[in-house]
């Protein structure tokens, strides 16, 4: 076919309106639309063009006998062509009214066309129902976004962030920049590194959060922070997880843990108010790290519906059953679920389960079914009858449930029933899908004890304030230690964390001693904050939102990407520019680094 040329100039010619607020009450005005062809239908003389923008989409119309110049012009459009339409709008005859366009009621008359720019045919189709896989839609991320579908959640994250500006604004907070060229934080991940050019053999760290700066920043005096900035991961993605991420910030100066939740509370309930006409109910739910994993064997729990954990341990420490017992023996738990009417399940659905808690660690799952004949069970000859009565009380079985067990530490037990309960819960179709439940889990254990390391580890980080209560326990059984660490979950994702920080130098270089981090090396590392606390650094907290965590959840989005203009792919690619890339002989020179060859 021969190439089309279009070389017209929008020259003079001002949009008059967007796209979609073509409306009745602009009937007989003349208009300027701008955008793009969404589709063009012949109809034997008369051309229909579907005209887009970012707003909607409004028909012009394209008559030999009106102006023929332009309907010449219109008879070479294809889709993705860019152009200019001047016209008359007029109402649409009864019968071609489209109802289901908010300008379906009108067309705009051509009067004159300009043909800013022709589109080679697009890779998919650029429409809501696309055909195209996720990577496709990535490396052509900009006709991607011409999709409604595409566009709408940053729209709704622009709107997100707006609101919280203001709200912060309204209570005093401040923005501030902090660096992205800096030294490596410790939230847990693995730092991306940045070679110094000037310093060989020295690299910046990009910041996983802006931790350590917001408290210096209180050290400074600044009282009330905020702000919405790039953290940087490297650590293995999933669906709610990108190597570049945003974060709200805000630290807090002279405050208690419910001073900084009062103040998220009423930002969380202003956005669902304001995005979704949610009133949602304060205070949000409040569960104890404890209690949260005793019920739903989580840190994260999904509140929407019920599948509680029950706990067997007493009822079973003496059966015949070996795994349990044994389990029990070695300092575990036998815990369990009860699936309201699961005796439907067939036997495969049920030994399903065990590859399923294979993934965290389990190695299997021991199950009932609760018959008008009684247990009908592989473990029932193990368990007296006094135990199975004992085993329905706690759980509450009736004849047609199921009950499952498993039976080994605490950590892996919750880890398997836990993700159990999640994958159950969908699969039964148990999840209220437009639901929202809110709920902060508090008290987290200060540290724990990684056996691999053989050292206490920060379940958040090591800035995070013990409760005054525990203080005592740093010295006997620093595992039994509670800080005054707050997460808030939604819909079982984590949005948000954070805690009151260790103000005090000598609590502080404490911790980190406890946490294997000799003097030297807590100087070397921290040596900056440590000397800040000991210039007056008032009591403080904070927290830190995961922006596109927040934006998906409320867009009603399935993955991060979807809220992200640009994001990674799952395989960490930036697929429209290819990064990451190689870079010249030249460039490595200068940086004083030689590059032992990708991995094979
Ligand atoms: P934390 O590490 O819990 O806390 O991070 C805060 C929030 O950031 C979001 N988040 C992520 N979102 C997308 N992709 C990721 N890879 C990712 N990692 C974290 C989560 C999480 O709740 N400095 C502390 C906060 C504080 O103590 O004030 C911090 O960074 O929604
Ligand atoms: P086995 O004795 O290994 O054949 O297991 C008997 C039943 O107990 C099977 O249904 C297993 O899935 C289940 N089972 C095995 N290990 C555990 C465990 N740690 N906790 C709960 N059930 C288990």
């Amino acid at each position: 076919m021969a190439e089309r040329v279009f070389s017209d100039q929008l020259g003079d010619w001002k949009r008059s309106i967007y796209c979609g607020d073509a409306r009745a009450t602009a009937v007989d005005q003349e208009l300027t639309l701008v955008g793009w062809v969404h589709s063009r239908r012949d109809h034997g003389g008369v051309i229909f063009v579907d005209l887009r923008d970012r707003s909607g989409i409004c028909q012009i119309v394209f008559n030999p006998e009106g102006d023929a110049e332009s309907h010449d012009k219109a008879k070479q459009l294809r889709s993705e062509d860019v152009i200019a339409v001047r016209g008359i709008v007029a109402k649409r005859s009864a019968e071609t009214i489209n109802p289901d366009l908010p300008t379906g009621e009108v067309e705009l008359k051509s009067r004159s066309l300009r043909l800013l720019n022709a589109s080679q045919v697009p890779p998919f189709i650029i429409d809501d129902d696309t055909d195209a896989n996720e990577n496709t839609r990535l490396k052509y991320r900009y006709l991607d976004l011409r999709r409604p579908q595409s566009m709408k959640p940053l729209l709704l994250r622009y709107r997100m962030t707006k609101l919280i500006r203001d709200y912060l604004d309204g209570l005093g907070f401040i923005d501030v920049e902090t660096p992205v060229l800096t030294k490596s934080t410790p939230e847990g991940a693995r730092d991306y590194l940045v070679p110094s050019r000037i310093y060989h053999g020295k690299f910046y760290a990009l910041p996983q959060s802006p931790q350590l700066f917001k408290q210096i920043l209180m050290v400074g005096g600044l009282d009330r922070y905020f702000q919405i900035v790039k953290c940087f991961r490297d650590e293995d993605l999933r669906a709610d997880r990108q190597p570049e991420f945003t974060q709200l910030d805000m630290e807090l100066s002279f405050v208690q843990p419910e001073d900084v939740m009062a103040v998220v509370e009423g930002m969380i309930a202003l956005l669902f108010k304001e995005l979704k006409g949610i009133e949602l109910q304060r205070p949000f739910a409040r569960l104890t790290y404890e209690e949260a994993m005793n019920r739903f064997g989580s840190d994260k729990p999904d509140m929407r519906f019920g599948l509680e954990l029950c706990d067997f341990s007493a009822a079973l420490g003496n059966c015949q059953a070996k795994v349990f017992t044994g389990a029990i023996q070695k300092g575990g738990v036998v815990k369990g679920l009860r699936i309201p009417n699961g005796a439907t399940m067939s036997r495969k659905d049920l030994d399903d389960m065990t590859p399923f808690v294979a993934t965290y660690g389990a190695k299997g799952v021991a199950w009932t079914k609760i018959t008008a004949e009684g247990w009908q069970s592989p473990i029932a000859k193990f368990l007296s009858a006094a135990e199975q009565k004992e085993v329905e009380k706690i759980s509450q079985a009736q004849v047609g449930d199921v009950v499952l067990f498993s039976a080994d530490s605490a950590k892996i037990v919750h880890d398997s029933l836990g993700n159990l309960r999640l994958h159950l819960g969908e699969k039964l179709g148990l999840i209220p899908e437009k639901d929202y439940a809110l709920v902060w889990v508090v008290d987290f254990p200060l540290m724990e004890f990684d056996p691999e390391e053989k050292r206490y580890v920060a379940l958040h980080h090591p800035f995070t304030s013990p409760l005054d209560e525990d203080l005592h326990l740093l010295d006997s059984d620093p595992a039994k230690a509670r800080s005054k660490a707050y997460d808030l979950a939604m819909n079982g994702t984590e949005v948000g964390g954070g805690s009151i920080r260790i103000h005090q130098v000598e609590l502080q270089r404490k911790i980190l001693g406890l946490m294997g981090i000799d003097a030297q090396e807590a100087q070397d590392k921290f040596g900056f904050l440590l000397e800040a606390l000991s210039f007056g650094a008032p009591p403080h907290g904070g927290i830190a939102f995961g922006i596109d965590r927040l934006a998906m959840l409320l867009s009603g989005a399935k993955s991060l990407r979807d809220v992200i203009a640009f994001p990674k792919s799952q395989r960490a690619v930036c697929m429209l520019t290819d990064a990451p890339s190689e870079v010249s002989p030249r460039q490595l020179r200068e940086l004083g680094i030689r590059v032992s060859g990708p991995d094979k």
